[in-house]
């Protein structure tokens, strides 16, 4: 019996790219054979800035098709889309009573997509926090994977959960909801763009040359890697802070061959970027081939994903659900059995 859950998701907004995979689904795939996991598409998240709904409903599909492709598997793990689930917008809307403004105010997310936005800024955007806190909380995680720049969000969860709803609701002995950990993934499989050794590979970036999509062609990844940046000096090098790119792509290099840091550390130690290039392609098509093919297979034979989707809808249902009721009787809401 694993008796520890885990829940975590990624928004369907567009295809996953190398740092999704080796920074995050990687994780969860270690730890489904321990721990009680529960992934979701947070297609609702999507929905916080403006979005294209026929990309939508096919982005949530690729994205959890993805998952398994990439070693999520249905028997060990519960893997559902975020909105099929109700209690989710439910819970969402309890602890949103239950939220001061001014914790959403000072998100820094919050912050910086909302100038981005400019006048355009949609309550959704200020409350994704208390949405991600109901997707945590819903299922009484003990520990929520997630990057470094979500950690300010999983404190909220804490916060909400802890200040505002067991402190107020609950029981001493018997707390209303389970107060979650994050667990921050690792420095090392933080992955950067391929054009700015500095900065976090995101879909987000207006560029599509800074990441590979799991989904990118052989040809295509060849030509992003050849157009990646680089800079003046001989041989490849880690922990050398002017070099951030060598950084990087040594290190994509590392988990993609399977090598290993020492080995390609001094593999590359003096070769140069042009001779480099080639080989990091050349494990990164490698890497990727089975993972595409295990998702074209899925992607055609929608029955099967179809039931995947289906039994993980169900076995989060029933969490769910339970931790709905709890939390809607301790808040005073008429319940229909005492009617
Ligand atoms: N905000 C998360 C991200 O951008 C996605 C997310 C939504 C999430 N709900 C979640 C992650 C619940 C973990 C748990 O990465």
């Amino acid at each position: 019996m694993k008796s520890k859950r885990v829940l975590s998701g990624v928004q369907p907004t567009g295809a996953l790219h190398l740092g999704n995979w080796l920074g995050a689904i990687n994780n969860w795939v270690e730890l489904q054979k321990t721990h009680e996991t529960f992934v979701c598409v947070v297609d609702l998240h999507a929905l916080t800035i403006p979005h294209d709904p026929k990309a939508l409903e096919e982005n949530t599909l690729t994205t959890a098709a993805l998952y398994i492709a990439c070693g999520m598997d249905p028997d060990q793990c519960s893997i559902f889309v975020q909105s099929q689930i109700t209690a989710h917008s439910e819970l969402c809307w309890l602890l949103n009573c239950l939220t001061p403004v001014n914790w959403l105010e000072r998100m820094i997310q919050y912050k910086e997509k909302s100038i981005k936005q400019g006048d355009n800024v949609s309550v959704g955007l200020l409350d994704y926090p208390v949405l991600m806190a109901a997707d945590i909380l819903l299922y009484d995680a003990d520990l929520v994977p997630v990057g470094e720049d979500q950690k300010q969000h999983l404190e909220l969860a804490r916060d909400i959960a802890q200040q505002r709803v067991n402190a107020k609701f609950g029981d001493k002995e018997k707390p209303l909801l389970k107060i979650p950990k994050p667990l921050i993934l690792k420095e090392g499989a933080k992955i950067m763009s391929l054009l700015d050794g500095t900065k976090k590979m995101s879909k987000s970036d207006p560029n599509e040359n800074s990441r590979i999509t799991l989904l990118d062609s052989p040809d295509l990844i060849a030509k992003k890697i050849k157009k990646a940046k680089t800079d003046a000096h001989l041989g490849l090098e880690f922990n050398n802070s002017t070099r951030p790119e060598a950084n990087n792509l040594l290190g994509l290099y590392a988990m993609l061959s399977g090598l290993g840091r020492d080995v390609v550390e001094k593999e590359c130690s003096d070769i140069g970027w042009g001779k480099f290039k080639p080989l990091l392609a050349d494990a990164t098509i490698n890497a990727i081939e089975p993972i595409q093919k295990k998702y074209y297979e899925l992607r055609n034979d929608p029955t099967e994903l179809s039931q995947i989707l289906t039994n993980g809808r169900f076995k989060a249902e029933e969490v769910a659900q339970e931790t709905l009721k709890r939390v809607q009787v301790a808040l005073g809401l008429l319940s229909t059995d005492k009617i």
